[in-house]
C-alpha cells in the first residue's frame, strides 16, 4: 500500500448535504500556490470571475473570458486537493442558450478537471441550471447582487432594497433550487432577506455581504488579506498584506541599492570537482 493517503475532495452532493449544519467555509483562488495554503482551511474554492478585477485589473467581471477561467481554474486544481473548486462560468458564456451553457460548462470541467460550475442565476437561468444538472455538470447558483449585470444596475449596490427587488431575488433562489442547483450564493442583501431565502430553500446558501443568516460564507481571498486599500463594507480583513509586501519590497529595493544583497548565504559557490557526497570506501 502506498505511504500517501489520496485525500477525498469534498463533492457538491457533500455541500449540498450541509444544509443547517456546520456553517460551510467558502474562499476565492485563482492560483495553485494560495489554493494550496487555502485548501485545507476551506470546504469549497471558488475559482471565481472576480479573477478579472482582482488578478487582471478590469473594471468590472463583464471582460472576463472562457481561457481566463480555464487558465486560472486548471491552476487552482493543481494546487487544492481536497475542497470543492467550483469555476465561474463568465459573463457570455451561458446566457444565449441551455447548449451554450452546456457546451461551456463541459469545457470547464473537462480542461480543468474542476468538478462544479457556478453562474449567476438570475430568474430567466433556471432552465439552463436544470438542464446542466440533468447533463451530469453540478451548478452552484448566484443571486441578489449579480455583478456580471453592473452595466443594467448601475453598479456594485446592495440589492433588494424595496419589495418588487426583494421579490425578485426570492424568486431567483426558489427557481435555483427547483432547478436542481447545489447551493446558491447571496450576495449583497440585507439580514432579513438572507434569512428568509435561507430559510425557505432547500439547498445550503452561501453569503457574501448577506449576514451570518447564510448557511456558509464567502470572500474575496485577496479581500480579506488586506491587499487592497478599499473594500466593501462586507469584508473583513483578516491580515494586512498590502503593507507588508509593500515593507518587503521597500526593504529588498534599498539592498539592492546598497549591494548588501544578496549576501554570501544566497550565492553559489561551486567548486570544479567537490562531490556532493563522501566517496564510498572499499
Ligand atoms: O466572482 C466571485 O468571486 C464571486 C464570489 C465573490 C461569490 O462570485
Amino acid at each position: 500500500m502506498s505511504a500517501q493517503t489520496k485525500v477525498k475532495r469534498v463533492t457538491a452532493a457533500d455541500i449540498r448535504a450541509r444544509k443547517g449544519g456546520e456553517p460551510i467555509v467558502c474562499l476565492t483562488a485563482y492560483d495553485a500556490p494560495l489554493a494550496s495554503i487555502l485548501d485545507e482551511h476551506c470546504d469549497l474554492l471558488l475559482v471565481g470571475d472576480s479573477v478579472g478585477m482582482v488578478v487582471h485589473g478590469l473594471p468590472s467581471t463583464v471582460g472576463v473570458t472562457m481561457e481566463m477561467m480555464i487558465l486560472h481554474g486548471a491552476a487552482v486544481m493543481r494546487g487544492a486537493n481536497k475542497a470543492l473548486v467550483v469555476i465561474d462560468m463568465p459573463f457570455g458564456s451561458y446566457e444565449s442558450s441551455k447548449e451554450q451553457a452546456f457546451d461551456n460548462a463541459v469545457r470547464l470541467l473537462k480542461e480543468t478537471g474542476a468538478p462544479a460550475v457556478k453562474l449567476e442565476s438570475g430568474r430567466y437561468a433556471a432552465d439552463t441550471v436544470k438542464f446542466l444538472v440533468e447533463r451530469g455538470v453540478p451548478v452552484m447558483a448566484h443571486v441578489g447582487l449579480r455583478p456580471q449585470a453592473v452595466n443594467v444596475i448601475g453598479g456594485f449596490k446592495a440589492r433588494g432594497r424595496d419589495d418588487d427587488e426583494r421579490a425578485e431575488i426570492i424568486a431567483e433562489a426558489d427557481a435555483a433550487a427547483e432547478a436542481g442547483a447545489f447551493a446558491i450564493v447571496v450576495e449583497g442583501v440585507a439580514e432579513d432577506l438572507a434569512r428568509e431565502i435561507t430559510a425557505r430553500v432547500s439547498v445550503p446558501t452561501i453569503g457574501i455581504g448577506a449576514s451570518p443568516a447564510c448557511d456558509g460564507q464567502i470572500l474575496v481571498t485577496q479581500d480579506m488579506l488586506g491587499l487592497f486599500d478599499w473594500t466593501p463594507k462586507f469584508v473583513k480583513r483578516y491580515a494586512g498584506l498590502k503593507p507588508a509586501i509593500a515593507e518587503a519590497a521597500a526593504q529588498y529595493a534599498g539592498e539592492v541599492r546598497r549591494r548588501s544583497f544578496p549576501e554570501p548565504a544566497q550565492v553559489y559557490h561551486l567548486g570544479p570537482s567537490k562531490p556532493d557526497k563522501p566517496a564510498k570506501s572499499g
